[in-house]
């Protein structure tokens, strides 16, 4: 694989190729995702529930995240590497810059952040700093206990109004790809549309320019024993792991997944 850069995203848009991205904690699931033609590795904060097992993803530190990163940047090969900034380590302006300084020096080579309009001002700084930001909304795990729970966004209309304007003011501040989690089909159509930036999605449909899901989620292995619905267990029916990962990159190329099944309406 050649090494997939923010142009090679751009122009899978483009061309209407899906992006397939999976997270990643680890050299040796970094190696097999890329062999499966996986285009970026996120190392997700969600490392703190499938590795460290706490209930949420607050527990993270920036040390847990830079330590990975380096982890799956040794196994990569080719794949962009996002990282996800851990909570509370872009509280402040001070924070967001030596937080990205450790991620991307770690290995990464986009960093992605949590919130809605007001990353404006995060990424235009990030921007104008030469790292690549990625603005993560809808549901937003760091936020859970503000949310109420692990639920869908964006179903009000007054609520999809605004995360239409927060996706375009964020591609204007210059962020390098969006992503949107566990958000109504229809409305993840039209932000994909309405920005030309790649957008991915997770519990968005399958109109997203691409898809993630978490490993573990993907390869049946769950904690709890329960699944979220936008999940498809790709162990199922295969031989070993790097069969689920192939068939995984396959589905969302040929946009077999996710299947009407695994979105929301509004
Ligand atoms: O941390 C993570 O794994 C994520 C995905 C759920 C998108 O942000």
């Amino acid at each position: 694989m050649h090494d997939i850069t923010l142009i090679t995203l751009q122009s899978l848009k483009q061309s209407g190729e899906k992006i397939a991205m999976l997270t990643c904690y680890d050299a040796t699931f970094a190696q097999a995702a890329c062999a499966a033609g996986v285009e970026i590795l996120l190392v997700g904060d969600s490392l703190g529930m499938v590795l460290q097992g706490h209930d949420s993803t607050l527990p993270v530190t920036l040390a847990d995240m830079a330590y990975h990163v380096a982890c799956v940047k040794r196994g990569n090969q080719g794949a962009l590497i996002l990282a996800d900034l851990p909570f509370m380590a872009y509280a402040t302006t001070e924070q967001t810059l030596h937080s990205c300084g450790t991620l991307m020096q770690a290995g990464a080579h986009m960093v992605k952040l949590e919130g809605a309009g007001w990353l404006a001002e995060p990424i235009r700084l990030l921007a104008e700093r030469g790292i690549p930001a990625c603005a993560h909304l809808g549901l937003t795990p760091q936020a859970v206990n503000l949310l109420g729970g692990y639920k869908v966004q964006g179903r009000q209309e007054n609520q999809a109004r605004q995360m239409r304007a927060d996706a375009i003011a964020l591609e204007q501040a210059g962020a390098a790809m969006l992503l949107l989690e566990c958000v109504p089909s229809e409305l993840a159509t039209e932000i994909s549309q309405a920005v030309k930036i790649p957008v991915i999605g997770i519990g968005a449909g399958a109109s997203t320019d691409g898809q993630v899901l978490v490993l573990h989620d993907m390869l049946g292995l769950s904690l709890s024993g329960r699944s979220p619905k936008f999940v498809k267990d790709f162990m199922a029916g295969q031989a070993n792991i790097p069969a689920a990962l192939a068939a995984y990159v396959r589905a969302v190329k040929a946009v077999t997944f996710p299947a009407a099944e695994h979105g929301f309406s509004a």
